[in-house]
């Protein structure tokens, strides 16, 4: 027993230790971006961690650095109220707000002096407070309406760059309680990246990097907010016990001793002029930094003179916002175009007359969809307002209605695509081309798709090889892969003889497929694998296929309407039977899976067969709608075992899944 406390410990003590080592080498990292050790140093303490946390989870504390994501969704926050509200700030537009701001203040203290002035970003994210408890992270709120915010603690934990313990080997005692006060916000490329990934879904966007930070601590799911790359920076506290300081610069200090963020940019301003110098410099430096500014703050740095200053009920008259210049600016639209992404989708964008914008020209922006052009009313002519969104992605903010000259023209995206001239349909939001096999915009992909190993299975033709062949015009449309010669392929980089016989090959043997595969690698949106199955065991023929109308397809039970539609209005297009002609003149041919005799059968081989290989043996169950697995599971219904089984024989055993041998599963399939 005495040994057993001993050992435990010691196990708190190391973990102690590695908790400490890991938050000083996460504050290196992520707060002053400068780590001291590497990656994989930096892991194997983590994993070390997680290990003996693992092994005495009743070790485990909230501020652990293991504990920072993994908190379960809420059903909704909690409310924090403010110990001192959270104020907001009176906004200046120009030089001459400033200077009478600055005025004021000497006026109401009656002096004449120079007054001291910290100045810092104003950055455009989401206010946050977050408290401490004898330096542990314990709660974290937003701002709210200034008074009472919302509990999003678990959220801000997912955030490196807030430390779950206050660095203890600071200046500056740990208070016993610590509220510091900041700004969460994303980074412009990260807010970038998360706009293209949620395009492609189909989700919603985000107008600015503030909505995505604002909507990513506002998250029921902290896995989410985990997600999303948030930072902060921190330029504030609200009570603090234990410790006094005479000056805000000394406040923002101590934060940094305490291993908070504070921005790299704050100044200490002798004089209003300087702080005006400094909003510009600041409003030139905008362009070149990686998050979003939308001005300065200038703060009285006496904490005396603030006290003396007060509030003016919801605004500190020791501190003033200087916005910088809105980047809007008004232009025409002279033209709008459809342009055809990879996945087929027509995006409507403006051709606008180049106008600049906060230092960038801007001559194009894309409307999104037809949907936001017929919100906004947006006309061909109109004058707009375009404004760098995120202050980067240029964006149309709405027709000047008062400019209309009746010369204007409303917009529609074509009913065919711009480039293959297929036909167009609406799904949701999205109009999108339907000519998967033959448009130039979307053959890359579709070409991937086709050759896929649960497609046609072409080995050896990878992504890359797909590039070239484009990029040197070699194919222009799926079936164009069964016209390639060996000549065509030895003009690729880094292909030699041996290799463009090689994939010669396996484009030949992939020719003889069956019904599914077929028609899953034609690319139908909404038709996966499963669907393939079903229309495969439905029709029997891709002809049928072809020739089944609305009405008939969704009379399938597994087939709704926007599948229906998709399956229509892919045949309909005759780009696409041309291709499949082709295809099937290339010597395209397919086994028909008899419906019934392995329909939902899945099968799992082990050991070497006599009759042929596993490739075959796969087709073979496949061409009679069976399924073959890799490991079996209590959902294999038959294993077959052939010449010195593996594992998988004895795990088959110990499941009781029925057994096959080799004759027996010829006789199954009637190839006996
Ligand atoms: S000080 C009493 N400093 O601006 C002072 N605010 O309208 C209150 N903000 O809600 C705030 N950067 O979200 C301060 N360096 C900074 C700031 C900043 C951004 C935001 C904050 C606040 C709003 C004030």
């Amino acid at each position: 027993m005495v040994e057993e406390k001993e050992q435990e410990e010691k196990v708190k003590e190391e973990i102690e230790r590695l908790r400490e080592e890991i938050n000083y080498h996460n504050y290196r990292y992520y707060v002053l971006d400068s780590p001291v050790i590497s990656d994989a140093e930096y892991d194997a303490l983590f994993r070390r961690l997680v290990e003996l946390e693992s092994k005495y989870p009743h070790l485990i504390t909230p501020d652990s650095p293991t504990q920072r994501v993994g908190a379960k969704p809420l059903e909704e926050f909690g409310t924090v109220r403010h110990t001192i509200p959270m104020l907001s700030l009176n906004n200046a537009f120009d030089p001459q707000e400033v200077i009478e701001f600055d005025e004021r203040v000497k006026r109401f203290l009656g002096i004449d002096e120079e007054i001291e002035y910290v100045a810092e970003p104003k950055l455009d994210g989401l206010a946050v407070e977050l408290i401490y408890e004898e330096g542990r992270f314990v709660k974290g709120a937003t701002r709210g309406d200034g008074y009472v915010g919302e509990d999003v603690t678990q959220n801000l934990k997912t955030i490196k760059s807030i430390p779950l313990r206050v660095l203890r080997d600071s200046p500056n005692p740990v208070p016993r309680r610590l509220e510091v006060r900041g700004e969460v916000f994303m980074p412009i490329e990260a807010f970038e990246k998360l706009n293209k990934e949620r395009e492609i879904k189909g989700e919603p966007l985000f107008a600015n990097p503030r909505n995505a930070a604002a909507g990513s601590v506002r998250q029921l799911d902290p896995r989410i907010t985990a997600s999303r790359p948030l930072d902060i920076f921190c330029y504030g506290v609200g009570v603090v016990e234990g410790v006094t300081f005479s000056t805000h610069w000394e406040v923002l200090e101590a934060l940094k001793g305490w291993g908070f963020k504070v921005n790299p940019h704050i100044r200490l301003c002798r004089g209003i002029e300087e702080a005006l110098k400094y909003h510009d410099e600041m409003e030139e430096m905008r362009e070149r930094l990686p998050y979003e500014l939308d001005g300065v703050v200038l703060k009285v740095n006496s904490l005396e003179l603030q006290e003396r200053l007060g509030v003016l009920t919801r605004s500190p008259r020791w501190a003033i916002a200087y916005k910088f210049k809105p980047r809007q600016a008004t232009t025409r639209i002279r033209d709008i175009v459809a342009q055809v992404g990879r996945t087929g989708a027509l995006t409507p964008v403006a051709i606008l007359e180049p106008v600049r914008v906060g230092g960038v020209t801007i001559e194009r922006s894309t409307l999104h969809n037809q949907d936001e052009i017929d919100r906004k009313d947006i006309r061909i002519g109109d004058w707009v307002i375009v404004q760098r969104a995120g202050d980067v992605i240029p964006e149309v903010v709405a027709p000047v209605k008062d400019r209309r000259t009746g010369q204007e023209r409303p917009y529609h995206l074509p009913d065919r695509c711009p480039l293959c001239g297929s036909a167009v349909i609406k799904e949701g939001a999205i109009h999108r081309c339907t000519g998967g096999l033959a448009c130039p915009a979307q053959l890359k992909e579709t070409i991937k798709h086709f050759a896929s190993k649960r497609a046609m299975d072409i080995e050896g033709l990878g992504e890359k090889h797909v590039e070239q062949l484009l990029e040197k015009g070699l194919i222009r449309d799926v079936a164009d892969i069964y016209y390639l010669k060996k000549e065509d392929l030895l003009k690729l980089e880094r292909f030699a003889e041996r290799s463009a016989e090689n994939l010669l090959k396996s484009i030949e043997k992939s020719k003889k497929t069956t019904l599914p595969r077929l028609i899953y690698a034609l690319g139908i949106r909404q038709v996966g694998e499963h669907m393939a199955r079903v229309l495969a065991d439905e029709f029997g023929s891709l002809e049928a296929l072809m020739e089944a109308d609305y009405e008939r397809l969704l009379k399938i039970k597994e087939v709704g309407p926007e599948t229906a539609e998709s399956i229509v209005a892919f045949f309909r297009e005759p780009h696409n039977r041309k291709v499949i002609e082709k295809l099937k003149k290339a010597g395209v041919t397919y086994e028909v899976p008899k419906k019934g005799r392995l329909s939902g059968k899945t099968f799992v081989f082990t050991g070497a067969l006599k009759a042929f290989t596993r490739e075959e043996a796969k087709r073979l169950v496949e061409a009679e709608g069976g399924k073959v697995a890799s490991s079996v599971s209590r959902k294999v219904d038959y294993v077959v075992v052939g010449e010195s089984p593996g594992s998988k024989y004895e795990e088959a055993r110990r499941l009781g899944i029925p057994m096959l041998t080799e004759e027996e599963f010829k006789e199954l399939i009637g190839k006996a």
